[in-house]
């Protein structure tokens, strides 16, 4: 197998892996309703209905778990270009096709069923949302880095990965079982999506290891959240990482270090030249995330022990 395949090429030799993995998720996927997770005997009309408007004093949810909800629902938007950068980057015939196809088609609930549940529970501004959502798709999401398959499967693997992770803390954060319990569902999906993009990278490394290597430091070096073009995503960024939302030791103990060790990119002995280089980059970049976590997390405990100590004070 030559190590230099071009995009036609990864992608003919890819596809049974893709048909593999397609009756692999088909048959572990299961149908489920975004009405089944969300309360609806508890929704009342709003004003344009002739019900009561929205008021901040409805939201049972405090400002960490208002802002997750909100980046998560907003990353969950974006799909029309998350669609277009896979059906660029994948074929759109046979199994590559169908797949594009059923992952949109999953990941459209998850927004559906978020908003549904923030609308019903009167969890946050409908006016903001729709406006921070409209400001948001119109800017889109068009990473550079995303530029041909290689770097599209490694991509996805951590951010399905990422938004798992994300979705179920929110879940947890919401101090709400309803919510809980749909962001468990969700996660649920994400978690299946990375299985399979996982597989494919895995199966990458083995057609041309060098390649996909490369492609795999390039996007951990880059790595953002799909969201990070949102309205507020530094601020709320920030709350969620305080939070325990997701941050940067979650990012290398539960997304990184994980997938690494699943395509035992430091066991591997079929790199060579640059794909050496690219394993010996990776090593930099995870030992220098180890430092600014640890660093983070000392920085956050100091923090809270901060506002534990203030809030001592006005108490007393
Ligand atoms: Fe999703
Ligand atoms: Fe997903």
């Amino acid at each position: 197998m030559t190590r230099e395949m071009t995009q036609l090429e990864l992608l003919t030799e890819l596809e049974p892996l893709v048909e593999t993995n397609l009756n692999r998720h088909q048959s572990m996927a299961k149908e489920w309703h975004p009405h089944d997770y969300v309360p609806w005997d508890e929704g009342r009309n709003f004003a344009a209905m002739g019900g009561i408007d929205w008021d901040p004093e409805q939201s049972q949810l405090d400002p960490t778990a208002k802002a997750a909800m909100i980046t998560n629902l907003l990353t969950e938007d974006n799909l029309p270009s998350y669609h277009r950068e896979i059906a660029t980057n994948f074929s759109l015939d046979g199994p590559w096709g169908t797949w594009v196809g059923t992952w949109t088609a999953e990941e459209n609930r998850h927004a559906i069923v978020m908003r549904d549940y923030l609308v019903v529970t009167r969890g946050v501004d409908p006016v903001a949302l729709e406006r921070a959502r409209m400001q948001h798709m119109i800017t889109g999401y068009n990473p550079a880095t995303n530029k041909d398959i290689l770097h599209s499967v490694a991509y996805v693997t951590f951010q399905e990965l990422a938004t798992r992770v994300s979705h179920r803390n929110t879940g947890r954060a919401c101090g709400d079982p309803i919510a809980d319990k749909m962001l468990q569902r969700v996660a649920a999906d994400e978690n299946l999506h990375m299985v399979f993009y996982r597989n494919l990278c895995e199966g990458a490394l083995e057609l041309t290891p060098n390649k996909a290597v490369e492609a795999i430091s390039n996007i951990l070096e880059v790595f953002e959240m799909p969201g990070s073009t949102m309205p507020d995503f530094r601020r709320n960024a920030v709350l969620l990482a305080k939070g325990g939302i997701y941050d940067l030791r979650q990012h290398l103990d539960e997304v990184v270090q994980p997938v690494l060790r699943k395509w035992r990119i430091f066991e591997r002995d079929d790199f060579t030249g640059e794909g050496e280089r690219a394993r010996d980059r990776i090593g930099a970049f995870v030992a220098d995330l180890e430092a600014k976590a640890t660093k983070f997390e000392e920085s956050r405990a100091r923090a809270l022990e901060r506002d534990r100590k203030r809030a001592e004070a006005v108490s007393v």
